[in-house]
């Protein structure tokens, strides 16, 4: 194994955090209010606004936690999950979870830089692959917290690695900071690259 992969799951410690069962049905009424930007099914139509279907219910559980305690600043979302508990965060997970997730297409003049990146890291400068964490066809693995990422809007994504690297995203080093640490090791032309690949993929 990668020896940066090696090291940043180590520091990882502890993985699938326990929490409450959700209802994917009681999470459905839950959601209505989110499916103006996130889509009914979890399948937003704007580039900027992430598709949660068939996201990990445990990575969707944090990433609401992250927005309600002020780990994670998302001007959009200001005041949305304020009146939410355990119970509700649980529920809309497990419907989002149960949705199928619509995949979008790569750019061709990236794909073969975005692929090495994805399926092979950069041995110079450490970079470990995506698929150590994020699996082969980019499904995560939802148990561990390790999100899904195929198929998801590459506008979105190429903000999100650029918000690790410039400390914008996870600045507690929550998480031991993993994907500060990959994202500090990407050029914009490798996120470019990376974000279209995994918007393609499945
Ligand atoms: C007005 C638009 C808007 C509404 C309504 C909205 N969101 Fe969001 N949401 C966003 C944006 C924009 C982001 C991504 C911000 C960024 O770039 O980091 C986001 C991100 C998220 C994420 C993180 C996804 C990921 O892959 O990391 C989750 C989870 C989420 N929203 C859940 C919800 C839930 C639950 C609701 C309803 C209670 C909701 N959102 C309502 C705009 C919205
Ligand atoms: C050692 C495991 C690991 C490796 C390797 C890894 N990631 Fe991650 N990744 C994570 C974890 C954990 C998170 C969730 C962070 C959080 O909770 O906010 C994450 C989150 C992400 C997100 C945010 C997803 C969203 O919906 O907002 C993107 C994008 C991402 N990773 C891309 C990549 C890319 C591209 C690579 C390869 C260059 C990579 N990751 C390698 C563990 C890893």
């Amino acid at each position: 194994m990668n020896k940066v992969l090696a090291t940043l799951l180590l520091g990882l410690g502890l993985t699938g955090a326990a929490h409450a069962a959700g209802d994917a049905t009681a999470g459905q009424a839950k959601a209505a209010v989110c499916g103006a930007c996130h889509g009914v099914d979890g399948n937003s139509a704007a580039p900027n606004f992430p598709k949660l279907a068939g996201q990990g219910e445990n990575y969707l559980i944090k990433q609401m936690k992250d927005v309600k305690e002020g780990r994670r600043t998302i001007v959009e979302m200001t005041g949305l999950l304020d009146n939410l508990n355990e119970q509700d965060f649980a529920d809309i997970a497990a419907y989002f979870a149960s949705q199928a997730g619509s995949i979008g297409a790569a750019d061709p003049a990236l794909v073969e830089r975005g692929e090495a990146i994805f399926r092979g890291g950069n041995l110079e400068t450490g970079l470990p692959a995506c698929t150590g964490c994020h699996a082969p066809n980019g499904v995560g693995n939802a148990p561990a917290g390790f999100p899904k990422l195929n198929g998801q809007h590459a506008q979105y994504t190429a903000k999100q690695l650029t918000d690790f690297r410039e400390g914008d995203r996870n600045n507690d080093a929550g998480d031991a900071g993993i994907m500060r640490t990959i994202a500090a090791k990407l050029s914009n032309k490798d996120i470019a690259a990376v974000s279209s690949y995994i918007q393609g993929l499945h």
